[in-house]
């Protein structure tokens, strides 16, 4: 057995995060399988274990964080160089930066070296679950495969129509590759049409079917911009079997995208009826605040997403980065950017607790992982992060969560990429991940 002992933050709900200001986490197991034997105070930790607790054995991190690793639910792994590019709209976004930036994964040596880099950095900032969107190349989905750590879906996206030239597949190529990843790859890989603008509906009807079959997920792109938006309608008017279609949401829900294994990222100009839609289908939205955000924030400027509205519609949803949508790639800073932007704008209970939970359980309980992982619980995974706060006192004199992940998500101030540099050590199933 190991002890960890620090500040515990452990998130089980909306409006419920345990708090233990000297906590330990202990946990069984070998390195790499380690789970989680309990979560309890130092004192109890102490009646309960007596003389198995050892100094060898047990890690202090008083004047540290403990928390669970973080769910990421929706980001392109390939657009790690477009974060920080301008972003005036989405669609203009996608051609000028985006796409030229996707096509360069099509080298093999290329895709090799950056999914190295990139999922180390990943781990780095504690992400170590969640929904992946890939480049259409084969060679970068499979190394992507092989460096990511974690409870990740991952699956490359496909474009048949109204694409560069370099990024046009045919629907034919398209299902062939789905046929032959699903085999490679089974539950591992998710059906990843990028948007229907870019996916032919026989493409989606077919990968769709295949995907549930396999009991995959799927995932793509809903009514994150109104120009987006116009354009998908005006498309699919124009195509047999959709003259009628009433909204975006209808496209998906005739080519069979919707399902409690559907994550559909953004989701921020929905009607009711489109809500209802997800919510008897049980289709999950996911949430990207930072890529949301306005231009000023390094954000696409698509608006604020109702989360009120969609709970009240009884509509799953989770937090995501977007990245390069979003502009960094720790979900602290997806959480600050949550909180801060409900909060200018008057809304409500758009509280760290709750940032925290759709940061990690919630992600979880949508990819069906959370008996596993998500949060602390005997028996789940030894997956956690340990957070330092610099230079702003100890963390153990916070008196509850809230404050103390207020204080967290102020850290870095006005350079965000900070946020990347916060968790100093993360363990994933027990194991130093980086
Ligand atoms: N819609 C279709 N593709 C994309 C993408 O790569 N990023 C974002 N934010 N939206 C999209
Ligand atoms: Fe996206």
């Amino acid at each position: 057995m190991k002890f960890y002992r620090g500040v515990i933050l452990n998130p089980k709900s909306d409006t419920v995060c345990e708090f233990m200001p000297d906590g330990v986490l202990v946990v069984s197991g070998p390195a790499g399988r380690a789970k989680i034997e309990a979560v309890l105070t130092w004192d109890r930790a102490q009646e309960k274990y007596g003389k198995a607790i050892r100094a060898s054995n047990t890690f202090d991190f008083r004047d540290s964080v403990i928390l669970p690793g973080f769910f990421d639910m929706h980001f392109h792994w390939v657009q790690d160089e477009v974060r920080t590019m301008p972003k005036d709209s989405l669609l203009q976004w996608l051609e000028k930066y985006t796409f030229p930036a996707e096509a360069r994964f099509s080298d093999p040596a290329f895709a090799k070296a950056r999914a190295r880099e990139f999922f180390k950095r990943l781990a780095r900032v504690g992400t170590f679950g969640g929904a992946i969107f890939s480049s259409i190349h084969d060679c970068a989905l499979s190394a992507a495969m092989k460096e990511s750590k974690g409870n990740f879906v991952i699956g490359n996206v496909l474009m048949t129509m109204n694409s560069p030239n370099e990024l046009t597949q045919t629907e034919e190529e398209a299902i062939a590759l789905t046929r032959k990843l699903l085999k490679k790859f089974g539950k591992r890989f998710a059906f990843t049409p990028r948007f229907a603008i870019s996916t032919s509906p026989g493409v989606m009807k077919e990968g769709a079917r295949l995907a549930d079959r396999a009991g995959c997920f799927k995932q793509s792109h809903l009514s994150e911009n109104l120009q987006e938006i116009d354009f998908t309608l005006s498309l699919y008017r124009g195509l047999r079997g959709f003259q009628k279609v009433k909204s975006y949401t209808e496209i998906y829900q005739s080519t069979g995208m919707l399902g409690s294994r559907s994550l559909l990222a953004h989701g921020i100009h929905l009607s009711r009826a489109e809500l209802r839609i997800l919510s008897r289908t049980r289709t999950a939205i996911i949430h990207c605040p930072t890529s949301n955000a306005p231009i000023s924030e390094q954000g696409l400027g698509s608006g604020l997403f109702d989360f009120k509205k969609t709970e009240r519609a009884g509509v799953r949803w989770a937090l995501g980065s977007d990245i390069g949508g979003g502009p960094v790639l720790s979900m602290f800073d997806v959480m600050r950017s949550f909180v801060e932007q409900n909060a200018r704008a008057g809304v409500k209970g758009a509280s760290c607790i709750k940032a925290l939970y759709r940061a990690t359980l919630a992600g979880a309980e949508i990819l069906g992982v959370s008996k596993q992982t998500g949060n602390f619980k005997k028996g789940k995974d030894a997956t956690f992060l340990v957070v330092s706060l610099p230079g702003q006192g100890k963390p153990s004199q916070s008196t509850d969560a809230q404050s103390l992940l207020a204080r967290i998500l102020r850290t870095p101030g006005l350079d965000r990429e900070a946020f990347d540099r916060l968790v100093q050590l993360s363990l994933y199933r027990g194991r130093i991940a980086v």
